[in-house]
């Protein structure tokens, strides 16, 4: 009976996916009220949300020159933008975080700390004019990508990166059979309660994202980067179906023949 009241006060329009976050017309955005909640909602969204950061970090630690380039792309609120930049100013690494909310922008702006080697840059990456780069991250951003657009992005992206640079990819991803994808999606289940989120919530988050987050599936991701000429694929991380790799635009030492 409760749950039926509570499920009749509802408001389908803008239903609640966690953190005080109400999707217009209950689609997902990264607009509205979500930049001002977005640091909390997605710490609790994806597993392993800060060591992830932490592995990043000092994955561009290794992958960085001197006086090198590193793109964050789909920074958000710019805290691993902050992280790489506190990491990397010292040997004069200019760290620019991308994205095209301005809202999120807004606020990873305020955590300038004045140092000309860090910059937010409002744009979508399909309009972005790449400088060369090092090393450019694209952490749960690619998945928002249109379709159409993301071997063009990555393809670009791969011409801007010197030889040696790379692409650390994080997405998330589809189970290649109906079983994985199903036993998948019932342990995220589990994981986001745990989380402190209720069922209504995790339910509406979903709904949300529908048309909006299009997962493909790990092989189909490795194609994509494949076909963008990326000529080495590392897997860094994974936890259910959250996948990292890192890309490199040029291959690694071929095998010895004899
Ligand atoms: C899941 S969040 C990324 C999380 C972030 N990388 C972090 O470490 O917290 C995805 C971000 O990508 C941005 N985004 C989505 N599509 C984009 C596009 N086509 N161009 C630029 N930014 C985009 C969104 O505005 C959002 O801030």
């Amino acid at each position: 009976m409760a749950e039926r009241r509570r499920a009749s006060q509802r408001n389908f329009d803008r239903p609640d996916v966690g953190n005080g976050i109400h999707p217009p017309e209950g689609v997902w955005t990264f607009g509205s009220e979500t930049p001002a909640a977005f640091d909390e909602h997605i710490a609790s969204s994806i597993p392993a949300y800060r060591e992830c950061h932490d592995l990043i970090v000092d994955l561009a630690d290794q992958i960085c020159p001197v006086q090198g380039r590193c793109y964050d792309l789909g920074c958000s609120t710019g805290v691993l933008t902050t992280r790489l930049s506190e990491r990397l100013a010292p040997r004069g690494v200019e760290v620019i975080g991308v994205d095209r909310d301005p809202g999120m922008i807004t606020r990873a702006s305020r955590r300038l700390p004045g140092t000309r080697l860090l910059r937010f840059v409002r744009s979508p990456l399909e309009q972005l004019e790449f400088a060369r780069a090092d090393l450019a991250i694209c952490f749960y951003t690619l998945q928002f990508v249109a379709l159409p657009d993301r071997a063009p992005i990555l393809t670009r992206l791969r011409r801007a990166l010197e030889p040696h640079g790379a692409l650390i990819l994080f997405e998330k991803i589809l189970g290649s059979t109906g079983r994985e994808q199903d036993t998948v999606e019932g342990a995220y289940f589990e994981f986001k309660r745990r989380s402190g989120f209720d069922n209504d919530e995790i339910v509406e988050k979903r709904r949300s994202l529908r048309g909006v987050l299009q997962p493909l599936t790990a092989s189909e991701n490795y194609t994509l980067l494949e076909q963008a000429g990326f000529a080495e694929i590392t897997h860094v991380f994974r936890w259910l179906s959250f996948d990292g790799v890192i890309a490199y635009p040029s291959g690694g030492a071929k095998p010895r023949s004899g």
